[in-house]
């Protein structure tokens, strides 16, 4: 089959592998009908190549039609409709159990010192091979695959891999009183649906970021907007519109690669350029994060506020503002989204008609697998209008 290979920094292949198989009595293996590139994958794209091996498959929001299923996989069949969501978890685990199924203790990476493993996401996470390719093997199958309806578009029901049950959990940990106020940082694929998620449970969202075509997406679903480039201090801004005290909750939807943060780029780049056994250390024992929006968040949230992440962070020693977030009595909330938590609570509005959501104008590039080195370029760059780009192999 084809799939999407990581060969070095800014070097993705399309490469013929070999088709999966069945190998544990738990799995199954799926056609991948569609299957989204996500702004953790330009992590690994560059920032995060050191924990990256040559020849890893990448992706992590696929979905598709069963092929194949073990023996101990009864709750989906040959020919059934599913997604993936993008941790793999048993679902009978003392921390499934508890629904914190990105900490699943079946796949947990002890070694690594890391949670559940995930698709596509490099040896800290298990070096499960993703989802960017024709078939996708997927582990802990009598748990994972969402079964989705027949009919309605794969966009519908694609996102509920990830970018759903991640801007869920950004919202719900946001803890946004009722009708309240949120800042949303960032409007990617994840802060563009967490702004929604938040307005369409009747909170004040107001989204920022820098690139035009996000802006305006978020505005045609009636978001408040602030072009970070435009506003000195985006934060004063903020408190101006929200009676001087700032929202309610902040959410961080952009993550390490922050624009504005000129010493972690510098960090990132200089990681970059070292053996990889080195930059390994660097990158999880240092502070190698570009912090700029994550401070805008503490910055933004009012006293007594919250502030959630769900945008990714690696470094170890990151310099947080303790004094301003004690004196402000701010909450902290964040991870990797508990992806099946949420999907029950979901579903019925991707499989409205109305579709509330507008997951089907979320994809502002459908392309074919051989297409796809190039779209992480342009996905990396912002060109193009690339918002997100759904492979259809
Ligand atoms: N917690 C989870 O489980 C989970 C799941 C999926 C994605 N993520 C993370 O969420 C983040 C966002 O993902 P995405 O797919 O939307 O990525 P993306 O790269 O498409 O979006 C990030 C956006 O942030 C904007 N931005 C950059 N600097 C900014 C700043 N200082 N202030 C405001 N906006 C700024 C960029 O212009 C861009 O539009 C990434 O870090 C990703 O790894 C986390
Ligand atoms: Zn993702
Ligand atoms: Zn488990």
């Amino acid at each position: 089959m084809k799939a999407a290979v990581w060969h070095g920094p800014r070097d993705v292949r399309v490469d013929k592998v070999e088709d999966p198989k069945i190998q544990a009595a738990t799995d199954a293996v799926i056609k991948v009908t569609s299957s989204a590139i996500c702004g953790s994958d330009l992590h690994l794209y560059e920032i995060l190549s050191p924990f990256m091996t040559e020849g890893d498959i990448l992706g992590h929001e696929p979905m598709g039609i069963v092929e194949e299923v073990g023996p101990e996989v009864t709750h989906i069949a040959p020919g059934d409709r599913v997604v993936i969501p993008f941790n793999i978890s048993c679902g009978h685990c003392w921390m499934c159990d508890r629904q914190l199924f990105a900490q699943c203790e079946t796949t947990q990476n002890r070694e690594e010192e890391k949670g559940a493993s995930l698709f596509g996401y490099t040896k800290m996470y298990g070096q499960v091979p993703g989802g960017q390719a024709e078939y996708l093997r997927v582990p802990q199958a009598q748990f994972g695959p969402i079964k989705v309806p027949e009919g309605p578009p794969d966009d519908r029901f694609l996102y509920l891999s990830d970018v759903l049950p991640t801007s869920w959990q950004a919202v719900e940990y946001a803890a946004i009183p009722e009708g309240g106020s949120v800042a949303v940082f960032g409007l990617g694929p994840i802060g563009q649906m967490t702004a929604r998620i938040a307005a369409h449970r009747g909170a004040r969202a107001i989204g920022v970021d820098l690139v035009p075509e996000r802006l305006a997406l978020a505005e045609k679903h009636g978001i408040e907007t602030l072009n970070l480039e435009e506003h000195d201090d985006v934060s004063e801004t903020i408190r101006e519109m929200t009676e001087g005290r700032g929202t309610d909750a902040a959410i961080d939807a952009v993550g390490m690669e922050a624009h504005g943060a000129p010493v972690g780029e510098f960090a990132q780049k200089a990681a970059g350029l070292l053996p990889d056994a080195v930059a390994e250390k660097l990158i999880e024992k240092a502070a190698i994060d570009r912090m700029s929006a994550l401070y805008a968040c503490f910055d933004t949230v009012r006293r007594g506020g919250t502030v959630s992440i769900s945008g990714v962070y690696g470094g170890m020693v990151d310099p947080i503002p303790m004094f301003q977030l004690f004196d402000k009595g701010v909450q902290l909330r964040m991870g990797q989204a508990h992806v099946k938590r949420w999907t029950d609570e979901i579903m019925p509005l991707v499989s409205d008609d109305a579709d509330p959501l507008g997951t089907e104008d979320l994809a502002s590039h459908k392309i074919g697998i051989d297409e796809v080195p190039d779209a992480y370029e342009k996905f990396q760059k912002k060109e193009d209008g690339a918002i997100k780009f759904v492979i259809q192999p």
